[in-house]
């Protein structure tokens, strides 16, 4: 797949930092890097998400969820659910996303996310050695029988338009770098499975 990238702005020069990257990541005793949960709505990436967080904090780590229900309220609160709206919201939340992996946090992303497009710039802008794609994969099915937020009963009575798995499509990753089936991993063995990966790759120091 070839991203284009967008031209750079005229007139406008960066300033370099002296508190580098590298710097941030010494102190902080890991890389910055960013775990990208993609899934249906209710697939369990906001839960996944949150308790992964807790046990990296608990390990000494700096981390951030983003998520979009709650991003969704602030910087994206212009933004739908059409297709066009829905890439600029993984646009925004990929470019901030950079921003902290400079900062040299571990940011968690819950984004449904449904188009490989979208994941592919992210990874791209971001760079591969700073970016895991897991894929929480729940069949539609058993997203619609949790229906935490009600959200799938008003989609099928159509009182919700471009549902995702509804109405509007969702793009399963074509090469994940984690999958996990959320309708029957046990919470704790997920997390663990994540931290491992990110041991394994030297994002974080191995465990004791
Ligand atoms: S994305 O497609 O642009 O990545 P995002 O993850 O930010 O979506 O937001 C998804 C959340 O918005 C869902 O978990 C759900 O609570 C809510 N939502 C409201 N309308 C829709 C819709 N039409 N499709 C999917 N999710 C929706």
């Amino acid at each position: 797949m070839t991203i284009s990238t967008p031209p750079l702005p005229a007139n406008i020069v960066r300033h370099a930092a002296t508190v580098t990257r590298a710097r941030r990541e010494l102190q902080n005793g890991h890389r910055g890097a960013v775990i990208w949960l993609t899934g249906l709505s209710g697939s369990g990436k906001s839960t996944l998400g949150h308790a992964l967080e807790e046990s990296l904090h608990q390990m000494g780590c700096r981390t951030f969820v983003l998520d979009g229900d709650n991003v969704r309220h602030g910087l994206c609160a212009d933004l739908g659910f059409s297709a066009q709206d829905r890439i600029e919201n993984i646009r925004r939340i990929s470019e901030v996303s950079n921003l902290f992996v400079e900062a040299g946090v571990i940011v968690i992303c819950a984004f449904i996310a449904p188009f490989v497009e979208d994941r592919e710039r992210a990874k791209h802008l971001i760079g591969s050695e700073n970016f895991c794609e897991i894929y929480c994969r729940c069949p539609l099915e058993v997203c619609e029988q949790r229906d935490v937020k009600g959200l799938y009963k008003k989609a099928r009575q159509g009182l919700i338009a471009e549902f995702t798995g509804i109405s509007s499509p969702y793009q399963e990753p074509l090469h994940p770098d984690l999958v996990i089936d959320t309708s029957a991993t046990p919470l704790p063995d997920a997390v663990q499975e994540i931290i491992k990966w990110h041991v394994q790759r030297s994002v974080l120091a191995p465990l004791t």
